[in-house]
């Protein structure tokens, strides 16, 4: 079963072409952000005057941090209902598209104040449309914002098919000011993504053409794009891979892969496709055994090895200076172990699996 109810507007003219749509999700759109994505990327300079011809007032909260705090949601969702908007529209790479879910979610459903937001208090949101700056998060077609709780330092994902986006406007225009070491990490992130579609006990034969397509997209323009970052054949086949990874998980959750690395974040700042990354090698040697059929067509299909899978990924600078202590890893295990992904592993993943690839990244 595939589930995808966000209208996907894709390429050079995805926001002129997404306008008429855009424009009838209500009548004030709040526009969420980060400090500098939306401008820098040249989004918001191509949406103001849309919004203008179109007599659309609006407001603009552009508060949202990486890695977005349940607080930065609450503060954006006070702005949201003092604002009097009716729809959201987000700017950025995750952090802000993830946010915006939320926060439409807790507004809408007076949820502002409450200290256990879970989503069966979900019964409806504000329309929201997402305008990836980044190649890699995926958001823009999935159901989840991933959230960090300040108090526990725990980052955890929420999902309710509420949250897709009405409209994802995808132009990789927006992605050509992003530097290497962002176009690097939101890539593993893609990459990640498109894995834990074969890794996931959820994976559906019938997204595989997608996940292949988006590995061998990934593959071929990821160097292209670091060594030529204003080639915009490569950043749009990131960026479509990137959609592919996002149309994936929406259907077949993360995994252990992603468990791993959300402690790393919180803890150590390590960027989330850095974390990623940092783990995936491991996390294909523990999953091996489980899923020789699938990765060995999936290799098959990219008409490479694991090996040359493996010495690809080796070329790139995802390495951390990371000692982490015995006790932090047992603080982590208990943490990792109950997020809501690891119902997707394709084996019962314990303790001593998540000790081992901690350990081993010292
Ligand atoms: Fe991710």
């Amino acid at each position: 079963m595939i589930y995808l109810p966000s209208r996907i507007f894709f390429g050079a003219n995805a926001l002129q072409n997404a306008e008429a749509y855009l424009i009838r999700l209500g009548t004030k759109p709040l526009i969420v952000t980060g400090k500098n994505s939306a401008k820098l990327s040249g989004a918001l300079d191509e949406l103001i005057p849309v919004l203008k011809k179109n007599n659309a007032d609006c407001a603009i909260f552009d508060r949202v941090q990486e890695n977005p705090s349940w607080d930065t949601v609450r503060e954006g969702a006070k702005f949201l209902k003092d604002s009097q908007c009716d729809y959201l529209i987000a700017i950025g790479g995750g952090s802000p598209l993830d946010a915006a879910k939320a926060m439409a979610l807790i507004t809408a459903n007076n949820l502002i104040e409450e200290d256990k937001i879970t989503p069966d208090k979900f019964s409806h949101t504000f329309p929201l449309a997402a305008i990836p700056t980044t190649a890699g998060t995926g958001s823009e077609v999935t159901q989840y914002s991933v959230l960090t709780d300040a108090s526990t330092g725990i980052k955890a994902g929420l999902g309710t098919d509420l949250a897709f986006p009405k409209l994802a406007i995808c132009d990789p225009r927006y992605t050509l000011s992003l530097n290497n070491t962002i176009t690097l990490y939101t890539a593993i992130d893609a990459l990640s993504h498109l894995l834990e579609g074969i890794f996931s006990n959820k994976r559906q034969p019938l997204l595989y053409p997608l996940i292949q397509a988006g590995i061998d997209a990934i593959m071929k323009n990821l160097e292209i794009a670091l060594n030529s970052p204003s080639n915009i054949q490569a950043r749009t086949n990131l960026m479509q891979a990137a959609l592919y990874g996002g149309i994936t998980i929406a259907q077949t959750g993360t995994t252990l892969q992603h468990s791993l690395g959300y402690p790393l974040t919180t803890h150590f700042g390590i960027p989330h496709g850095l974390s990623n990354g940092i783990v995936l090698k491991q996390v294909i040697e523990l999953y091996y055994p489980y899923l020789k059929p699938e990765l060995n067509n999936l290799f098959l299909s990219l008409n490479i090895t694991r090996k040359d899978f493996e010495e690809w990924l080796e070329k790139f600078p995802l390495k951390v200076e990371l000692e982490l202590s015995d006790e932090f890893i047992e603080s982590q295990i208990p943490i990792v172990l109950a997020s809501h992904n690891m119902a997707n592993n394709p084996l019962t993943v314990t303790a001593e699996d998540i000790r081992k690839i901690y350990k081993n990244l010292k």
